[in-house]
């Protein structure tokens, strides 16, 4: 059975930690770096020094998880954050790219929103067919607003889960 059908059971076998040390940032770094192609702000490698300068400047503002299997290997299979910006908190999800396509952008994704009070909100290249397919996936996504890129490349999709009730 596809592995995707078992995220229920698998998800016990996962282990969440929290992004709370330097290392633990540099991981999130090499799991973004290694997608940043179509990423929908700064779609560009990171560096070391960059990365700690960003993660000093959020400092609160920011909330991350590593998600790695609990098992010896200890493998990880994906990194998420949640960003409060603007007044509005924003998720991001990355997979390592040689584990795509088995469900865990999905699960990760929902295992962050889970996490928020709050509206959490995303913004995707609509060219990332993947990203775009974690949100359809886990559903209750509402598209919000589309615009050109500021790099030319594709349309920005501005998308919003809504925690709260909103009239
Ligand atoms: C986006 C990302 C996290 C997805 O992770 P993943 O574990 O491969 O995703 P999943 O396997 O959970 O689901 C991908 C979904 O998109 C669909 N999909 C994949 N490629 C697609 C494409 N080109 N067009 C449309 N849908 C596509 C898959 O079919 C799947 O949907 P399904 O469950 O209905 O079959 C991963 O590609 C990644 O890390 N990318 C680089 C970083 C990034 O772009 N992050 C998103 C910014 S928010």
């Amino acid at each position: 059975m596809p592995l995707k059908q078992n995220l229920a059971e698998w998800a016990k076998t996962i282990e969440v930690i929290p992004v709370t040390t330097a290392q633990h940032s540099e991981i999130v770094r090499q799991i973004r770096n290694a997608g940043y192609i179509n990423l929908a702000h700064e779609a560009r490698i990171l560096s070391r020094r960059e990365n700690e300068h960003f993660w000093e400047e959020q400092g609160a503002g920011i909330r991350a998880w590593i998600y790695k299997r609990a098992e010896p290997s200890g493998t990880v299979i994906g990194v998420g954050s949640l960003r409060e910006r603007d007044g509005k908190t924003w998720a991001f999800v990355a997979v390592p790219p040689h584990l795509h396509g088995y469900g865990y952008g999905t699960h990760i994704l929902r295992d962050i929103t889970e996490r928020s009070e709050i509206d959490v909100w995303a913004v995707t290249r609509d060219r990332n067919g993947p990203a775009m397919g974690i949100h359809k996936s886990m559903g209750g996504w509402e598209e919000v607003s589309r615009e050109p890129a500021k790099d030319g490349a594709g349309e920005i999709v501005t998308q919003v889960y809504r925690k709260v009730p909103h009239g």
